[in-house]
């Protein structure tokens, strides 16, 4: 049992003897992301003072360009994981092609690679709602000292030695998992420390919460439009509530305090969905198993998907177990 209060920087010590791997360079690994995400929460916090300091686009006072905040954050991120030369690539929702990094010093033969999704639920950033950070770590497949290839990349999600997010909420907090269950820390502002207030997060087995961008309703396959149905049918502990934020990461971690799904289904206008298996659905999947919830396609587990490209979108359906299972009975009747 992890004792609270502790801070994420005594926590990521106190645990790495349960990391699978060289708990040195992953250690150092997740002080990166740590160190990351308080770059960026301080770049979030002041996105509100957007009429004061210039709009993405505009030209500031020192003649800089103001950026977008995910492109902010993508470069923040990047930044700090080359700058401390503790990875050998970085594939990120926000850059074409994964990026390869050659250590300079020859000693370091650094094995793990790192893929982010920088800025989740960006369109929520103007309106002052939360957005997050999402990340998924491998240990890299080609021989080590050798530049990193796609197939670096292109892991199942089983392959995942860590992940997380930070949720840029009411509160910011960094919720990791090392394949040994979800613990939550949050960040105390005046200080800059992440503390341990979450220990071993787990998804209530069902719950009460659907959580789906309804208006498309008309373009969902069968199964799901015949799921949307039963959560509102007035039977049992039914009908659920629905809860939409639009920032994946605010709306799985609500469901995993609360008890709930996350639905982001095919359609007819996004043959896919939308959600990105490498940089949002696979990294969620892994925090979700790890918390006693589940993650599925409608078919099965997303973490069993072998994927073929690096910005590969996949159908998620993501929550509390019980859910997730009635969601795929509905996707398997309607086949
Ligand atoms: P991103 O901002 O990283 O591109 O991701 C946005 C995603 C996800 O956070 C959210 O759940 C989903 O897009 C919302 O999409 P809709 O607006 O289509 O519902
Ligand atoms: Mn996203
Ligand atoms: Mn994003
Ligand atoms: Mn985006």
């Amino acid at each position: 049992m992890h004792r609270k209060n502790t801070t994420l920087g005594e926590f990521i010590i106190e645990n790495q003897s349960s990391f699978q791997y060289s708990s040195g360079e992953l250690s150092k690994l997740i002080n990166a992301i740590r160190l990351a995400a308080k770059v960026v929460n301080h770049e979030v916090n002041k996105a509100g003072l957007v009429d004061i300091i210039g709009a993405a686009g505009d030209t500031n006072i020192q003649g800089e360009d103001q950026q977008k905040l995910d492109v902010l954050a993508n470069e923040k991120f990047i930044q700090t994981l080359i700058n401390r030369e503790i990875v050998c690539g970085i594939a990120s929702e926000e850059e074409d092609d994964f990026i390869s990094i050659n250590s300079s010093d020859e000693r370091h033969q650094n094995k793990y690679i790192v893929l982010i999704d920088p800025l989740d639920g960006s369109s929520n950033i103007d309106v002052n709602v939360s957005v997050g950070t999402i990340f998924s770590i491998y240990r890299r497949v080609t021989p080590i000292g050798t530049p990193v290839s796609l197939e670096d990349f292109l892991q199942p999600g089983r392959a995942q030695i860590a992940a997380g997010y930070i949720v840029y909420g009411t509160s910011t907090m960094l919720v990791y998992t090392t394949g040994d269950g979800v613990n939550g820390f949050t960040l105390n502002p005046a200080l800059g420390t992440f503390y341990l207030s979450h220990p071993n997060l787990e998804f209530p087995e069902t719950g009460k919460i659907y959580s789906v961008n309804e208006g498309n309703y008309v373009h969902f396959p069968q199964g799901v439009k015949d799921y949307i149905k039963y959560c509102q049918k007035e039977e049992g502990d039914r009908p659920y509530t629905s809860r939409y934020i639009g920032s994946l990461v605010s709306d799985f971690h609500r469901n995993m305090i609360k008890g709930g799904i996350y639905l982001y289904p095919k359609s007819s206008i996004a043959a896919e969905g939308k959600l990105r298996l490498l940089y949002e659905c696979n990294p969620m999947a892994f925090i979700a198993e790890q918390a006693k919830g589940k993650a599925s396609n409608g078919f099965g587990p997303i973490m069993d998907i072998k994927p073929t490209e690096l910005h590969q979108r996949v159908p998620f359906f993501c929550g509390s177990k019980k859910m997730v299972e009635k969601a795929e009975e509905f996707m398997q009747a309607s086949k």
